[in-house]
């Protein structure tokens, strides 16, 4: 038996080539969020009911959880939204125009502890040029870890871009709310503080 075939997924788009002629339709002139590492798909749920008048895209790099984002939200009848199976900064170089994205959520990425694997983070300066360029003037991107010192690594990237600037005055805000809408934030909330960081495009860049 063939492994690891997921033929029925729903409004997922692939590496195979950008459908733009089926994508910008989607987008066209509504409030575009993305949730890059976005898991079983748990904040897409959420959102998507929230927020019927938004498209919303998923991105993740594990086929299993695309597949499972996917399934959970066609059972659900939700209409807004796309997975894209792929790497974050792959997915927004491929699929999204200059500033065509209102929000970027990162919740909970991968920490990648020690430093000689820091190179594997989702964030890093190539993949924040990627986030100025998508961004429209005035969309924010939001990252949320429960690791203090990727919290830090991550303000430390965005302060290097001029078109970036904090939202919050502190930069880093712990346990900016009660409950969170995904798995992760379940099994570490109770561990450990919440760290919420997340900066606005202020200008338009040469990016974009
Ligand atoms: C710790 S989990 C958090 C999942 C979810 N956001 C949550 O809060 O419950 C991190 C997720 O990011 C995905 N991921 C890791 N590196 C990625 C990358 N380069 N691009 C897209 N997704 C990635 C992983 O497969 C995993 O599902």
């Amino acid at each position: 038996m063939e492994r690891n075939r997921f033929p029925d997924i729903e409004r997922e788009f692939q590496a195979r080539e950008p459908l733009y002629s089926e994508w910008f339709p989607l987008l066209e002139g509504r409030r575009v969020v993305l949730d890059i590492g976005c898991g079983h798909g748990d904040f897409l749920i959420e959102k998507t009911d929230q927020s019927p008048e938004s498209f919303f895209v998923g991105i993740e790099i594990s086929r299993k959880r695309v597949a499972k984002t996917s399934h959970r939200l066609a059972k659900r009848n939700r209409k807004n939204y796309a997975v894209i199976h792929g790497d974050g900064e792959w997915a927004l170089k491929v699929f999204f125009s200059t500033a065509s994205v209102d929000e970027i959520h990162i919740n909970f990425p991968d920490p990648w502890l020690r430093k000689r694997h820091w190179k594997n983070r989702l964030l890093r300066p190539s993949f924040v040029l990627q986030v100025i360029r998508v961004l429209k003037k005035g969309g924010k991107i939001f990252f949320v870890t429960d690791v203090e010192e990727y919290a830090r690594y991550a303000v430390e990237v965005f302060r290097q871009f001029e078109w970036l600037q904090s939202v919050y005055p502190t930069e880093i805000v712990q346990n900016l709310y009660e409950r969170f809408p995904t798995l992760f934030y379940q099994k570490m909330s109770p561990l450990r503080p919440i760290q919420y960081v997340c900066f606005e495009k202020i200008e338009n860049s040469l990016l974009g």
